[in-house]
């Protein structure tokens, strides 16, 4: 981010209660949660299966609309109805399985979709297309087949989509989780670059711990609730934070912590093996 200066609420989350309910039962899943998300930031969402994060994530651009307490964006409540489009022009959302998002018969087409439905000039959708093309890297696969193209090139051809619509936050729900190793890389490369290159808030849920480590702020959920709201580092700091949001320590800080034991002088703030990889090398080379 790029300083206090110009910190501005983006979203403002304010005792947010939600029940899904049918006729006979009324199930309470998000309790009191209270949160304010600003322009500009890196923020992931983490917490173990059916603790409701997919459920808080469908509140930030009106997808779900509060059972009591309110979700702003921009200032504009999501249960206005006359907001509601303005709403989701700011925020984006790209959900878990990219062959649900795809409907064009090629790529290219599936970029402009929601573009189209924004009555600009054709010369526009056109510029924003490329754009979009290009900041994912798709521009070489604009006339391929979607179904053709890999998991990791399917879920960032999604995200162009949400992208050509000029969002200012991009909301999404586990991309990675369907996709392979070098997928799954590629795909958390482009949305860092969108965040440092391109201003975009990004708010991305994932259970994967290893992914969290790669965000500014983590927030955590247990059972509909905000358990934690602070950096990753300090989130593994301390095994009450990772206990307490039901979530098992990644075996990179794990090692990280007992080789600092062992007297090993690692740097702080190792978050993959290749970086503990390269922080031993170098301390063979000094030796
Ligand atoms: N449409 C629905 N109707 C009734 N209950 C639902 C519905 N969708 C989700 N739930 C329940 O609400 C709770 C929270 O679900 P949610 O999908 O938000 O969790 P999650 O943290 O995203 O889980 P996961 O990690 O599996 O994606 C779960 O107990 C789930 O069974
Ligand atoms: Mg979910």
């Amino acid at each position: 981010m790029s300083g206090e200066a110009t910190l501005k609420n983006l979203i403002e989350v304010c005792n947010l209660e939600f029940s899904y309910s049918d006729k006979v039962s009324e199930y309470r899943v998000l309790k009191d949660i209270n949160l304010n998300i600003q322009k500009g930031e890196f923020v992931t969402v983490l917490g173990p299966n059916g603790c409701g994060k997919s459920t808080l994530v469908r509140h930030l651009n009106g997808l779900l609309l509060p059972t009591a307490g309110s979700v702003k964006v921009n200032g504009f409540l999501t249960n206005d109805e006359i907001s509601l489009s303005t709403i989701r022009r700011s925020v984006g959302m790209v959900f878990q399985n990219p062959d649900t998002q795809l409907f064009a018969s090629v790529v290219e087409e599936d970029v402009a979709f929601g573009v189209e439905n924004m009555c600009l000039p054709r010369a526009d959708i056109k510029i924003r297309v490329e754009k979009a093309l290009a900041s994912m890297g798709l521009t070489e696969y604009r006339y391929h087949p979607p179904h053709r193209l890999s998991g990791g090139q399917k879920q960032k051809t999604a995200i162009a989509g949400i992208l050509a619509m000029e969002p200012e936050c991009i909301v999404l729900d586990e991309p990675t989780s369907m996709l392979d190793p070098k997928s799954r890389a590629e795909v958390m490369k482009a949305i860092r670059e969108l965040n440092l290159n391109h201003g975009i808030t990004v708010i991305y849920v994932t259970h994967d711990t290893s992914e969290a480590l790669c965000f500014d702020r983590l927030i955590a959920l247990n059972s509909g609730e905000i358990v934690f709201d602070g950096t990753p580092k300090k989130f593994f700091s301390k095994p009450e934070y990772p206990a307490r949001a039901g979530i098992i320590v990644p075996p990179i800080i794990e090692l990280v912590e007992r080789l600092t034991v062992h007297g090993v002088a690692l740097p702080p703030d190792i978050k993959s093996p290749e970086e503990l990889v390269d922080a031993i090398c170098q301390l063979n080379s000094e030796m």
